[in-house]
């Protein structure tokens, strides 16, 4: 249990002394400090369940901790609310705790295996803007999930199947008809050929075809049947269609990698429909296909609905599956392979109806024990100044290494050339730009669209990743200045400020349960960003090193330290890389 989780049950105990039972106890910070450091707001509900005067009941509380030598400044507001201050040896003594090991100030959950769908880049595509928010924030809860005690594992699911492949491949063929792959007659090794196409020229040829095809009747034809080949495995275009996920895949992980993203499996579609017979026989099982105009439906809506819910979609009229049925055919999979507790897809809010009708489906289906949860974690869209997706300047959608770039445009320019040598810089400023892009894509909660501005979000100064990450690095330096002093508790504590910090830090536990359960990172990016002022408004106030007293000076050497190591469980819980120097 967490120091804080730890007092609070003491609390609790204290109140029984006084005679009360309460069911549930949580420990307020105070927003009046001038009062206490903590509230006790419980005596007016107990009161209605004991039938005393809420003042009373206070007041015998108030009596039982007074007997307790860790509380100070103990007294009553208003109609009955307790007003509480730890004592400086009590507050010192948890945070020393908290330093020596900081997971005595996590809560543990109890353990779950939890599957996280947060790529979805699709092979032969730019990744845009919205991977950057599936990847930052499935990574992050990923992260914190782990933290917490869970088994939490991130899984690709790239878009490598369908027709866009088809349209890739019919335009390579256009243009180099005599490769091998076309030729009917090779017998060679296909893997041993190259291809004289790289990630740059996909990314090219995908909107060329695709546009192609919109007005080319018999090139859209191709592009089905070469779909249809791969789909079969057919010699040739099976092994084209492997080397276009492979040049595209390589490169697809290392935006992911620049991004601080890891996956522990790396499925991609083509690989989940291999569970499509399997996937066919439950739905027979079930009975629940239904003929519709020659395409195949399942009926989803429910009398409880409010709004209309579609059928979904299982196979078109032209017999090729949907993306509905790519992702069933993964639920499947995932059930058979993985066996996860639950699963959380990291994906655009507005593809919400599509996950309620596949959820709903999936359950209809049988396709996982009744115990399972799927869960849409659904998110906003970053715009750009315009309060609209953000966009290229000529008006298209903006690949995310566009977007990338232009951050790093604007870190390169803050980065001081006095610190960081000149061969640095380069390596500095981008990780210095991702932490930007991925904080402010923390700040506002999961589900808000928000504006991305360029400028404010790359400063040093305000609510921003450079910031968090300058004034990291500058209380390292601090820690490499104190090396030679042996600073090892916190015995002393003096002024507000300390304790501002003090008391943001014992606060951990709710911050961390609260990102979790809401599923948005922001309540962590807010903390860091209050626990990092405070600290830098106490840098301010105080000479550290050279403080005379020296058991004052030592106290607040262990306490940057805690700081430190909270702000780097928490940037690292983020994805957040933190530079040596910037
Ligand atoms: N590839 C899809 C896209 O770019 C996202 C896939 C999200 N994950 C899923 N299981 N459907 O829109």
């Amino acid at each position: 249990m967490s120091i804080i989780k730890n007092l609070e049950t003491e609390i609790k105990e204290i109140i029984k002394q006084a005679g009360y039972e309460l069911e549930k106890y949580t420990l307020e910070n105070s927003n009046r400090r001038d009062l206490g450091e903590f509230q006790i707001n419980d005596a007016m509900q107990l009161a209605s369940k004991y039938h005393e005067n809420p003042r009373e009941i206070a007041a015998k509380i108030v009596s039982e901790l007074e007997k307790d030598d860790r509380f100070t400044n103990i007294n009553i507001a208003g109609p009955g609310f307790i007003n509480i201050s730890l004592s400086n040896e009590y507050m010192a003594k948890l945070l020393n705790e908290m330093e020596e090991n900081i997971f005595s100030n996590i809560d543990k959950k109890e353990r779950k295996k939890i599957l996280i769908d947060y790529g979805g880049a699709n092979v032969a595509k730019a990744l845009h803007v919205g991977h950057l928010r599936s990847a930052n924030i499935g990574e992050a809860l990923k992260r914190l999930a782990n933290l917490l005690g869970y088994e939490a594992l991130g899984d690709a699911h790239l878009g490598d199947y369908g027709r866009p492949l088809g349209l890739v491949i019919k335009e390579i063929q256009t243009r180099y008809p005599s490769l091998e792959y076309f030729d009917p007659t090779y017998q060679g090794n296909y893997e041993e050929l190259s291809l004289p196409i790289t990630n740059e020229d996909l990314e090219k040829i995908y909107p060329l075809a695709s546009n192609k095809s919109k007005e080319d009747e018999e090139y859209l034809e191709d592009a089905r049947e070469i779909t249809a080949k791969i789909q079969r495995h057919e010699r040739g275009y099976y092994d084209l269609w492997k080397k276009v996920v492979s040049i595209s895949k390589e490169d697809i992980k290392k935006t992911y990698d620049d991004l601080n993203v890891q996956f522990e499996i790396w499925n991609g579609e083509s690989d989940e429909m291999e569970y499509y017979d399997a996937l066919n026989q439950k739905i027979e099982e079930a009975g629940i296909l239904i003929d519709s105009e020659g395409a195949k439906i399942i009926e989803v809506s429910e009398d409880s609905d409010t709004s209309p819910m579609p059928p979904l979609l299982y196979t078109k009229s032209n017999g090729s599956v949907s993306y509905e049925t790519t992702d069933l055919a993964t639920i499947l999979e995932r059930e058979i392979n993985v066996d996860p507790d639950e699963v959380w897809y990291v994906v655009d809010g507005r593809q919400s109806l599509h996950f309620e009708q596949v959820f709903r489906a999936a359950k209809k289906a049988k396709l996982i024990k009744e115990n399972k949860v799927l869960e849409h974690v659904g998110f906003g869209t970053m715009n750009g100044r315009d309060g609209k997706p953000f966009k290229t300047r000529d008006g298209g959608v903006m690949p995310l290494k566009s977007l990338i770039e232009l951050v790093n445009e604007e870190t390169l320019k803050r980065i001081n050339s006095d610190t960081v040598p000149a061969e640095e810089k380069a390596t500095v400023a981008k990780t210095v730009a991702i932490a930007a892009l991925k904080y402010a894509d923390f700040l506002p909660f999961r589900a808000t669209d928000y504006i991305f501005e360029v400028e404010k979000f790359s400063d040093l100064e305000g609510k921003t990743g450079p910031y968090l990450l300058y004034s990291t690095i500058r209380m390292k330096s601090l820690l490499a200045k104190a090396e030679g002093i042996k600073a090892e508790k916190i015995t002393k504590l003096k002024g507000n400020t300390e304790k501002d910090i003090a008391l943001t830090l014992l606060n951990l536990p709710n911050v961390l349960d609260k990102s979790l359960e809401t599923r948005s990172l922001n309540e962590i990016a807010e903390y860091l960003y209050k626990l990092t002022s405070y600290y830098n408004k106490f840098y301010a106030e105080n000479k550290i090193i050279t403080e005379e007293e020296e058991e004052l000076r030592n106290s607040w050497i262990v306490l940057t330290k805690l700081v430190y190591k909270v702000n780097n469980l928490l940037l690292d819980v983020l994805g957040i890389k933190v530079p040596n120097k910037m």
